[in-house]
Order: structure tokens, then sequence, then C-alpha cells
């Protein structure tokens, strides 16, 4: 989604600018531009397309300036043109700004500003924010600081409009000063040492500073070289809280990787080697420092409701099998898009879980704050610190998967099954339901992950590869498993759609014959997850069935196992793992799968169609 940054300091303005909407291009965008303040006067860059092509227009220019906004755009309202990029103008073009959500009053108030005179030139609902603050700047005194009264314009502004919105905001009445307001999009301050910058989202500030100021929804804030102040609404001034975040920021290489997707798939087994080495040390139960929920209220709960969208669902359905089976609490795996609006029945006693990579799905959101309103208690599992969800939730867990650039998710998904399945540890424990014998025995087997994940990296990629180039023309795929592993089934669907852009579906082995089965013809890939488990019969008499039917198979099972030698086209293997450890070995291959169709077919892994990072909109 939309990606905002903004500085005002001693650097070179353009290249910071540049800089940081390079940090934010992995959100997803279509279009991009600057704004700069030039002495006393705007100077607005705009392109379609990539971040080069915007570097190589402000080349030609040279610009003295101290302070400038920037923007990365994914298309709402109107098409990827240039005049549709922000940032956008007002009638002089003293007014700049930059926005992220959607103003649902748009039209109606684009409608008024047409009968008042105004020009508008874009289809955006951006444009008439734009026009909005040049009307009050006509409206009030410009006694006093200038800095004071474009921050006064911008409020009068943002209280006209409905929806979503995260802005940046320059005036040539105001050199050296970005008026900011938020209300449901993400907005940060970065405070540094003679300079401070803005931005949507903490890669795109933390090269600058660590030091951070968390907008809330309803403030507003006025950002100077040297002092940060902030507002609510009605223009009262509220204490400014700056916190020192620590999060590494993602180097903008690929570390010698084709692609961040490939990078993050490889970066897995060092990932979970440092979620054992803050959670689990020795053989206690594993620890949740951050986790502020106390234990008397954490063993309490009868119900649990877990909430999510795309991968961090599948991994709430993962949940559902392990919650459902050691701590025997009835557990829903609900989508979050749904789980808002259906009315659910939500009671005192139920624990809501969200699973989210970035804290800022809009979907996932609305159930989070749908649950608290009601006083359900909300426990969110989540990636990124200082994310709207880490904030809005009653308790959180960091998933320290670390920033994750490719749209499509992978160590963080790996990183939601290991908290998912170490938290499982902890309320067994709490409960007395597992004794101290089962839990080290469990954690044995989650402490072999890293080496069994490299296992297969190491060993079974050239065989994925093969498989890719064989079906890369394929038109869709279907993906079968059972149990703990169907959601790895729903999962490795979802990533080869979303980066290579062929039809997939999972499906529960089982549930198949009941009508999918019927597009089973002789050129069906058929991706059977099939790990020699509790369900393993069960699953290879299904697979039987496809089979039978002609279909193309491609087996992800334990290694040793040759059931599928005369009957399966391709073979992966996975180590010999724990049962409910499976999902985080099974779908390595899956992933690499998806990757290396997407690339063979020439697609752009990290930055697929239609899709974005962090889904800001509902
Ligand atoms: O940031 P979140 O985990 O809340 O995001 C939820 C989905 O948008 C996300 O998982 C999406 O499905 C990914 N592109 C999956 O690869």
């Amino acid at each position: 989604m939309c990606g905002i940054f903004g500085y005002v300091g001693e650097r070179d303005v353009v290249e910071v600018l540049v800089a940081g909407l390079k940090r934010l291009q992995y959100r997803g965008y279509d279009s991009c531009g600057i704004a700069v303040l030039d002495g006393n006067e705007l100077a607005i860059v705009k392109e379609a397309g990539r971040i080069e092509r915007l570097e190589q227009v402000l080349s030609r220019y040279t610009f003295q300036a101290k302070v400038g906004i920037a923007h990365t755009r994914w298309a709402t309202h109107g098409k990827p043109t240039p005049t549709n990029a922000h940032p956008h103008i007002d009638c002089h073009g003293t007014v700049s700004i930059v926005h992220n959500g959607v103003i649902d009053n748009f039209l109606n108030l684009r409608e008024s500003l047409l009968n008042r005179g105004h020009i508008l030139r874009s289809e955006t609902d951006t444009e008439v924010i734009a026009h909005l603050i040049e009307e009050e700047l006509s409206k009030i005194s410009h006694e006093g600081e200038k800095a004071f009264v474009f921050l006064k314009a911008v409020m009068k502004a943002v209280s006209q409009l409905k929806g979503s919105y995260a802005i940046a905001c320059l005036w040539e009445g105001a050199p050296g000063v970005i008026v900011s307001a938020r209300q449901g999009s993400p907005l940060l301050i970065g405070v540094g040492n003679n300079e401070a910058c803005i931005g949507s989202d903490l890669n795109a500030v933390l090269p600058i500073t660590k030091q951070v100021i968390l907008l809330n929804d309803g403030e507003l804030a006025l950002v100077t070289q040297t002092k940060v102040w902030v507002f609510d609404i009605e223009g009262k001034e509220k204490k400014v809280a700056v916190q020192r975040i620590e999060w590494e920021v993602t180097e903008e290489d690929r570390a010698g990787f084709p692609t961040f997707m490939l990078k993050e798939i490889y970066e897995q087994p060092e990932r979970i080697r440092k979620i054992i080495a803050l959670r689990c040390q020795g053989a206690n139960p594993p620890i949740f420092e951050e986790l502020d929920m106390p234990p008397s209220q954490l063993i309490g709960f009868r119900r649990i409701i877990v909430q999510a969208a795309g991968t961090s669902w599948h991994s709430g359905l993962y949940g559902k099998y392990l919650f459902e089976r050691y701590l025997r609490i009835p557990t829903d795996a609900e989508i979050a898009s749904e789980f808002r609006y259906r009315e659910p029945v939500l009671e005192q006693d139920t624990l809501v879980i969200a699973i989210s990579q970035s804290g800022e799905t809009a979907d996932t959101l609305a159930g989070i704050r749908q649950a608290r309103s009601r006083f359900v208690p909300v426990l969110s599992l989540c990636n990124v610190p200082g994310s709207t969800m880490t904030r809005e939730s009653d308790a959180v867990i960091y998933l320290h998967a670390g920033p994750e650039i490719g749209v499509a998710s992978t160590k963080a998904y790996t990183a939601q099954l290991a908290h998912l399945f170490l938290l499982t540890l902890h309320l067994a424990r709490l409960k007395w339901l597992l004794s101290q014998d089962n839990i080290n025995q469990l954690l044995d087997q989650f402490n072999q992950l890293p080496e069994k994940m490299e296992k297969i990296l190491d060993e079974q990629e050239s065989i994925v590869r093969e498989c890719a180039k064989t079906f890369l023309d394929s038109r869709y795929f279907l993906y079968l498993a059972r149990g703990i592993n169907y959601p790895t089934a729903l999962e490795g669907a979802l990533k080869l759609k979303e980066v290579s852009y062929i039809h997939a579906s999972g499906y529960p082995a089982g549930e198949f014959k009941h009508g999918p089965i019927a597009l089973v013809d002789k050129d069906t890939p058929v991706v059977c997850i099939a790990p020699v488990d509790s369900v393993y019969e069960k699953t290879l008499a299904n697979i039987e069935e496809v089979k039978a039917r002609g279909g193309r198979l491609i087996v992800v099972t334990t290694e040793g196992n040759r059931d599928f030698d005369e009957m399966a086209e391709f073979i992966f293997t996975i180590p010999q793992i724990h049962e409910d450890l499976t999902p985080l070995l099974t779908v390595i291959p899956l992933q690499l799968l998806a990757h290396h169709v997407a690339a063979m077919k020439g697609l752009d892994v990290d930055k697929p169609r239609n899709l974005a990072k962090s889904v800001t909109v509902e």
C-alpha cells in the first residue's frame, strides 16, 4: 500500500527522500513522487512506475531544500498516472500533500470545492485535502508564527474528512515545517539530532533515528528540524512521548539472492535459532517476557478466537489445531474481514488472538477494536514493534522474524507457527496439562528445527527447481493435506497464486472427493503434503484417489518413506520431526516452488501485481 516519508534537516533532502522511498517500495506501489521547498518555493516531481524513473528525472534538477515530503502510491482512486501520483497541490501550488488511506466523503467534498471554483487536476481523493487546506488558510488570521497558522488550517481541513488518513503537508508560507495528521493509517515521527523525519513505516524512519514518536488516531504533529509538537484535533497540545525502537532495518541489498523472497526463505533457520535463543533458555517452559497478561487471566479463558488475514490466518488455523489438542480450549480461526461484520458471539471468558506480520492490516485491526469494544481481551502476535496492533491490544507477543520485504510472507509465517507452538506449551504448563518432561521433549524437537530446515534448503532446492520447470505452464495447481498440515496446503496454494499468477486451491484431502476431484485430469499438478503422521494412512488413501484419476503427483513426505516412489512425479522430503512441528518444514519446499515458478516466468517475485505488503484499507 501507499508509503509516506518526509524529512527536515541538514542532509541532502532529495537524496534522503529517494532513499526513504526505496525503503518503502516493498509495500507495493505503482507511482511515486516528492515535493520539496526550494527556498520558499514548492517544487514537485512525480512519475508513474518505478522510483528509478523518478530518480532519473530528479537528476536533471538541483534543489536547495531543507524540507520535503515523498510518497509511493498504490492506486485506489484513479489510474497510476503522473497526474494521480502524490504529492498533490492546491489551486495556487503553494500547499502540497501526501496521503495514505481513503477519504470516504471525497465525492461530496470534491463537488462542493468545484462549486466554489476550485480547479482539481487529478481523480484522487487526496487532492481535495490540499484544496481544503488552501480554503482554511484563506479564512484564518495569518498573525503570529506561520507554522502554527499552517497547523490550524490543516486541523480545520482534516476535521471535515471522513475515512482514514495519514498525511504530511508543506506550505510555502511556513518553510522548514511539515504538518502531519493521523486517523486510521499509521504514521510515526523520527526525532533526530537537529533533524526530524516522518514515515508510514519504521523501515523508512529508523535509518535516520531510532528515537520515535508514534502518532495516535486523531493527532496532528508539527515537525521542524529542532522540535516536534503533537496536538489533538481540537488543538490541545499533548505531551510528546519519544521512545527508542530497536528493530533491525533491512539492508537494501539482497545478500546475493536474486530476490528478497528467496533471501527470506533462506533466513528461516537463522530466525528460528534466534527465537530459540530468546524463548527457550535451557529446558524451561518458553519465556514471553513481553506478555503483559497475568497467568491467572491466561488460564481462565474457555474459548479462543484467532482472527487474521491471508498467510497470518493460515497460521491461526495451525493455532486452532494446537490449542484444541493440547489445551482442550474450543478455538475458532476466523478470517478477519468476516469476523468483524459477522456479529460474532463474544463472551467475557473468550480470548481473541490477532496475528499479523505488519500490525497494520485494516481488517485485523478492526477485529481487535470490535473485541475490545465488547470488553474481550486481545493478545496480538505481531512482527513490527510500535505498530498499531501492538498499541491497541491488551497484550503482545513479538514474532522476531525481522523485517520482511518480499510481499509474499515466508519467514514471518514460520515465526508465527513457532510462536503459536511455544505459546501452546506456555499455556499448557500454566494449566498443568503437560508435565515438565513432556515440555522438555517437545522443546527438544523444536530445537532441532533450524538444522532440519537447513537440510531441506540444501537437499531439496534442486528437485524443487526441476519441478518448477516441469509445471511452469500449468493453468492451475491443487494442494491437499490433512490435519495439522491442512493450513500448509492453503499456504502453499496462496504462495503460488500470489507470485506466479497461477490459480491454486488448497483443500483438506478428505474433502476433495466431495467435489474438487472433478478438476483432476492428466495435466493437473496435485501437491500432496503427506508427512508420516497420525493421519498419514488416510491421506495416502486420498492421494491414491487422485492418482487413479490421472493427476500428476508432487508429494511432500518424510525422509525414508518409499510409498510414493512409483506414484509421484516429484517427491520433496522433510526430516523426521514431531508431527505438530511438521508444518514448519513442509512449507519450505512449497515456498521454494512458488518462488521458482514465478522467477522462471520472469515475474517480479518481490512485488507481485496488484498486491501490497501492508493492507491498510478494507
Ligand atoms: O501483515 P499481515 O500479516 O496482517 O498481513 C495479512 C495478509 O495481508 C498477508 O499475510 C498476505 O496474505 C501476504 N501477502 C501473504 O503472503
